[in-house]
């Protein structure tokens, strides 16, 4: 498994495993079914914040051509905080995906890490945050025991579903 970062030209098999994976729909905090917007917005972040988004390719599965498209199987895509409201420099994790067949083999840990890591390093991070779903089982276990992610609070109804949102959010001193 090769985690490297996401170049734009990443951005439709990105995609492509992003609708693939994804039945319950809950790594998109974008309306559904806008390929236009969402293709925009990943590209926004690559251009944006190229040190902070990542993929992990599996470099098991031989290209059969050099024009063959990398293998993607997990990604994260994040940012830093543009207008920070508590005017303290923070990143973002926007989405953050492993396909079914590579799960818990670590791929997301390591990909978290990596973004972490830059958002210190690039930008000065003083702490990540994010939303994830109050049912969502498995990223909360990644974000609050693996990597030791705290509950802000819940946001209600944060997702087109309506269902809420903990808004959480990890210190980042221990990088420095
Ligand atoms: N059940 C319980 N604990 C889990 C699970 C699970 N299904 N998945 C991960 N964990 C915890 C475990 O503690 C695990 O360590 P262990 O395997 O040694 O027990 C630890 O997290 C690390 O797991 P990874 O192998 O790194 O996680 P994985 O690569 O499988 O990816 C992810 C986890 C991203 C949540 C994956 O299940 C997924 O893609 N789900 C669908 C998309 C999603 O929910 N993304 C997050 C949305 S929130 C956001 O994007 C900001």
């Amino acid at each position: 498994m090769d985690i490297r970062l996401l170049h734009p030209s990443d951005i439709p098999h990105v995609q492509h495993a992003n609708i693939t994976n994804l039945p319950e729909k809950q790594v998109l905090p974008m309306p559904q079914n806008q390929e236009c917007y969402f293709m925009k917005y990943y590209l926004y972040h690559a251009l944006s914040w190229p040190q902070l988004s990542y993929v992990a390719v599996d470099v098991s599965r031989p290209k059969k051509t050099p024009y063959d498209y990398p293998r993607i199987v997990g990604y994260v895509l994040a940012k830093m905080e543009e207008d920070p409201p508590d005017g303290v420099q923070h990143g973002h994790i926007t989405s953050l995906s492993v396909m079914r067949t590579h799960r818990r083999l670590g791929i997301a840990e390591k990909l978290m890490k990596q973004s972490q890591r830059a958002m210190v390093e690039t930008y000065g991070a003083q702490y990540v945050s994010l939303h994830v779903r109050v049912s969502n089982n498995a990223a909360l276990r990644l974000y609050r025991d693996t990597l030791g992610f705290k509950n802000e609070n819940v946001e209600a109804k944060y997702y087109a579903d309506g269902e809420d949102a903990y808004s959480m959010k990890l210190e980042l001193g221990f990088i420095r």
